[in-house]
């Protein structure tokens, strides 16, 4: 007897204490995902509001899996606003069944048959930024409702957040996700206004540090959308805020869109894995070129964006209109960009001696270049010679050199 009240009491312990473990930490700490880059699609950049249905959105996940993106780490089916019309009065949100007649379960299940994962978007206030219904207020049924569609995925934004505290809200959001129980990558999109990096690392996995990219080089729109070399000036010195599980996020891409040439549409691809930037394609992938193809898949650049070490690169140089950007890379290994600013073309004779006059500040200890590294360029996949030699490139306008060194 006292045998089995002993077994009985140990039992009972290790019964408490796995209880306890499992809800340590709970609402707390999001789950752990995205510890790499996340990757995959977005519909807002090409399709907008009206462009979207179910079609569409299963023929974006045919062509990612049919045009090798998906061999290349695409991942995420993501829609965009304008998917949800109302509430039921029970407050459930109701889907716009002209566009998506079949639900967005059944879609959800299209796109995981694929092999893929699948996102959604709302918003934390109580209209999503084109009028539909946004989630304040329905936070715990909306993610719910989410968990048993089977979404993956939650670009959450912030219109009509009138006097709302931002970290307060996507709080609840996630909290609202890990009650739900199943596990969603939560995106914010609140545009860098409260300065996400310094309180989203344990809210979010990625979060928004401007306002909307736009098509085009360094164009400025009215309401406040940039092109994405000025998106990108945003970025420098917030490297220190990103990592594994947890990424400064310049805006989806614009590669393929049809504003940007070739090489401009490279040079934003070749920064945006510099940044350890979420790769989400914003283009139509089931009518590509080429081009724009060979830019969203290649494994070298992609390799660089999905270093494990998770380092955000920084612009360490800039002379003449010639950004030098690094990202130190796992195994002692660096990518370094070159990127001309500038319309007309530049010949850069670069002396990787101008690194040790670079302020060596904590985010940038420097490229130990007493020891010899062996440049490989990036796009192409070919040697280029080494750290010990001036590095002699003849630069178009607004064209990047985008290199590996490596021992
Ligand atoms: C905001 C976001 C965009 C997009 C639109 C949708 O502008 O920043 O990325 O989601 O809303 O309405």
């Amino acid at each position: 007897m006292k045998k089995q009240i002993v077994i009985f009491t140990l039992l009972l312990i290790s019964g408490i204490f796995v209880y306890a473990q499992k809800f340590e930490g709970l609402a707390e700490t999001p789950p752990k995902l995205a510890e790499t880059p996340p990757m995959g699609w977005n519909s807002w950049n090409y399709f907008e509001c009206d462009g979207i249905n179910e079609n569409v959105i299963m023929e974006i996940a045919d062509a990612m899996v049919e045009n090798g993106m998906k061999d290349a780490g695409y991942e995420y089916v993501v829609i965009d606003d304008c998917w949800q019309v109302g509430r039921e009065n029970d407050g459930t949100i109701i889907v716009d069944k002209e566009k998506f007649p079949n639900g967005i379960k059944a879609l959800a299940g299209y796109v995981h048959s694929k092999g893929l994962k699948f996102g959604i978007y709302s918003d934390a206030g109580t209209a999503t930024c084109q009028g539909r219904p946004g989630s304040r207020g329905y936070e715990f049924q909306d993610a719910r409702t989410y968990a048993e569609w089977g979404v993956d995925y939650l670009k959450y934004d912030w219109c009509n957040t009138t006097n709302q505290n931002a970290q307060a809200s996507y709080t609840i959001m996630r909290d609202a996700l890990y009650q739900a129980g199943r596990p969603m990558v939560f995106s914010i999109c609140e545009w860098g206004e409260s300065k996400p990096w310094t309180w989203a690392q344990d809210v979010g996995h990625l979060w928004r540090t401007t306002t909307d990219i736009q098509d085009c080089w360094d164009c400025e729109v009215n309401w406040g959308g940039l092109g994405w070399i000025k998106i990108l000036d945003k970025q420098d010195g917030l490297e220190e805020y990103a990592g594994p599980g947890h990424w400064n996020d310049p805006d989806m891409l614009e590669v393929g869109n049809g504003g940007l040439t070739t090489i401009e549409g490279r040079a934003h691809f070749s920064l945006w894995c510099m940044l350890a930037a979420p790769l989400m394609a914003g283009n139509d992938i089931r009518n590509m070129t080429d081009e724009t193809k060979a830019i969203l898949t290649n494994p070298q650049a992609i390799a660089i964006n999905q270093d494990e070490l998770g380092k955000q690169g920084f612009r360490v140089l800039k002379f003449d209109n010639i950004d030098v950007w690094v990202k130190p890379l796992s195994n002692n290994e660096f990518a370094v960009c070159f990127l001309n600013r500038c319309d007309e073309p530049y010949e850069l004779n670069f002396d990787w001696g101008k690194f040790y006059v670079v302020d060596k500040t904590e985010r940038w200890k420097g490229i130990p270049l007493n020891e010899n590294f062996n440049i490989t360029h990036v796009w192409d996949n070919k040697a280029m010679g080494n750290t010990k030699e001036v590095l002699n490139h003849k630069l178009k306008g607004h064209d990047v050199l985008f290199v590996k060194l490596s021992k």
